[in-house]
């Protein structure tokens, strides 16, 4: 099954949208596996992001990534990754679609308010212990607690 890392980035945390993302997901179908309200590093945002080292914008990326608190999220269901894409909506928020998240909710390309993984392979890497951020928000266990142990949790609640 497919895996997605879904992060509300600061600007779309301070701006309250964080239900409305989650709610976006779980209306078409997805299941949430992993969440984290955290405090990205300069560190963790230039790894997350390392393959736009070159581009112009990138000290501004990073600053704007580390700018507050982000929302974290692995979500889990039958092509996730290219359906999140849809559903989120083209980088520059004035050329998505009007129904997507970014082209309901945002102007700014340097303010666009969510990421998601850009393939399967970068769903499971960016999810998985391959990301130090994964690893220090502990998206990673959190995930692999929930498959393993999801019926026994359920009896918990
Ligand atoms: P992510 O889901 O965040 O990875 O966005 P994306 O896949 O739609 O775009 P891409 O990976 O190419 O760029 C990553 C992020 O860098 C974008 O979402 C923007 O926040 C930022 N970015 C991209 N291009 C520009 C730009 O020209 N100017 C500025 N200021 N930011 C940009
Ligand atoms: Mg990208």
């Amino acid at each position: 099954v497919d895996e997605s890392y879904i992060m509300v980035k600061p600007d779309g945390v301070q701006r309250g949208f964080v239900g409305e993302i989650i709610s976006r997901f779980e209306r078409k179908g997805f299941k949430l596996k992993g969440l984290k309200l955290f405090q990205c590093s300069k560190e963790l945002a230039e790894e997350h992001y390392k393959e736009l080292k070159a581009k112009p914008f990138f000290p501004k990326l990073v600053d704007y990534i580390t700018s507050g608190p982000v929302v974290c999220m692995a979500w889990e269901g039958v092509g996730v990754v290219a359906s999140a894409r849809k559903l989120i909506g083209s980088t520059d928020p004035l050329q998505a679609e009007p129904g997507t998240i970014r082209g309901d909710l945002a102007v700014q390309t340097g303010r666009n308010i969510i990421h998601g993984s850009d393939s399967p392979e970068n769903g499971k890497r960016e999810i998985g212990c391959g990301s130090t951020m994964a690893l220090a928000c502990q998206l990673y266990v959190i995930h692999v607690l929930n498959r393993d142990h999801e019926q026994s949790f359920l009896l918990y609640l």
